[in-house]
């Protein structure tokens, strides 16, 4: 039996899109006693103190009225959440840019709704005081600005407009405490180096979605974190569902693959992870990458972001990231099919 992985709790992060976005186990709508309060209860028991929201999920009220009913002191945690991207109405032109397969898991209330991009101070002060309203603390210890790429597929990015200005204003209140850290919320890795060369000194921690067929585009992020002095957070571990399927993904029913529907390739890609993993589950190999990323990298991945809304799935995970087992022979046979970067420290 190989030694756990040493990774602290408060390495550890709470995603709550759930709270906003649901559903609750079972279907239906969140309750914040019933569904919210038990979450948090076992993340706090775990050891966790920071939680991820976003203006988007409309899932900090519901976190901010958990710990009041609890009775804990908001600025006993650490709350971080992201800006720009959040659902507002339809006006003046803006259009939806969610992803469609995403669109399909929100609720019914917040269709017909467009994710206005208001960069400009007034705009991104109310969004983030509305966070720090609900949520109920002193100070944020992080806001990230919300899927640049996403907007930048669907609708375009004039970085003059739709960037400089919400990074200026953060970087404002950065400067008077109000926020503790400038970060990025984003599925598409590249844009890091983008960001990091556009925006220089901006960046405190760079959160992207992260599972190990993106290795080696993360390794390169690591690297450059090293050196410009940013944070890295691993965000959603499973890419949405391709680390959670236990049968063929080549076969399976359509699965979201970083947030949007796998595409032939992206079926072929996991099927591959999923012959030389064997009986090794998927979402072991997911944990395994992400713990082994905090181990080896602990003052660049500092936070890895979990959420469900079952409280024993959460202690599941927190435990997998620090015990899951791969067997040395299918990091030897995943490296030798380029899966996973050669040097990648695999204990
Ligand atoms: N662009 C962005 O900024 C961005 C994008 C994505 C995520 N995030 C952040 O990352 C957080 C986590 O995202 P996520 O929940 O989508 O991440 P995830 O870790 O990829 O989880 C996705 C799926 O894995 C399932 N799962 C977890 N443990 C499992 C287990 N033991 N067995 C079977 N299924 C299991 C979950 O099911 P259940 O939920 O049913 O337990 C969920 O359907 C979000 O709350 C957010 O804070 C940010």
């Amino acid at each position: 039996m190989a030694a756990a992985r040493e990774i602290s709790s408060d390495r550890f992060v709470f995603g709550c899109h759930r709270f906003g976005f649901g559903p609750a186990p079972g279907g239906g709508a969140v309750d914040v006693e019933r569904h919210v309060v038990p979450m948090v209860k076992t993340a706090l028991d775990l050891g966790i103190r920071t939680f991820d929201s976003a203006v988007l999920y409309r899932a900090t009220l519901q976190l901010g009225r958990a710990l009041d009913s609890m009775g804990v002191d908001p600025r006993t945690i650490r709350f971080q959440t992201k800006c720009l991207r959040y659902l507002g109405l339809k006006a003046g032109g803006a259009i939806e840019h969610q992803p469609d397969a995403l669109l399909q898991g929100i609720p019914r209330r917040y269709q017909n709704l467009t994710d206005k991009w208001d960069t400009t101070p007034a705009g991104v002060e109310q969004q983030i005081c509305r966070e720090r309203i609900e949520f109920g603390g002193d100070v944020l210890h992080g806001v990230a600005l919300h899927d640049p790429p996403d907007k930048e597929k669907q609708a375009g990015l004039d970085w003059a407009a739709d960037v400089s200005p919400a990074i200026a204003y953060l970087r404002s209140v950065r400067a008077s405490g109000f926020v503790e850290r400038i970060g990025l919320g984003i599925k598409e890795p590249s844009f890091v180096e983008r960001f990091v060369k556009a925006e220089p000194g901006a960046l405190d921690y760079a959160g992207v979605t992260f599972c190990p067929s993106i290795l080696g585009p993360m390794m390169s992020i690591i690297d450059l974190a090293a050196r410009e002095k940013f944070q890295v957070t691993l965000m959603g571990i499973n890419y949405g569902q391709a680390f959670t399927l236990t049968s063929d993904p080549l076969h399976h029913a359509p699965f979201l693959y970083n947030y949007e529907v796998a595409t032939a390739e992206e079926r072929a890609l996991m099927s591959r992870f999923f012959t030389i993993c064997g009986s090794t589950p998927l979402l072991h190999l997911a944990a395994a990458v992400a713990g082994l990323l905090a181990v080896h990298f602990p003052d660049v991945v500092t936070q890895i972001v979990t959420s469900t809304l079952t409280p024993s799935r959460l202690v599941e995970t927190v435990k997998s990231a620090r015990e899951a087992h791969v067997p040395a022979p299918v990091w030897a046979e995943l490296k030798a099919a380029g899966l996973v970067p050669r040097e990648f420290p695999t204990h």
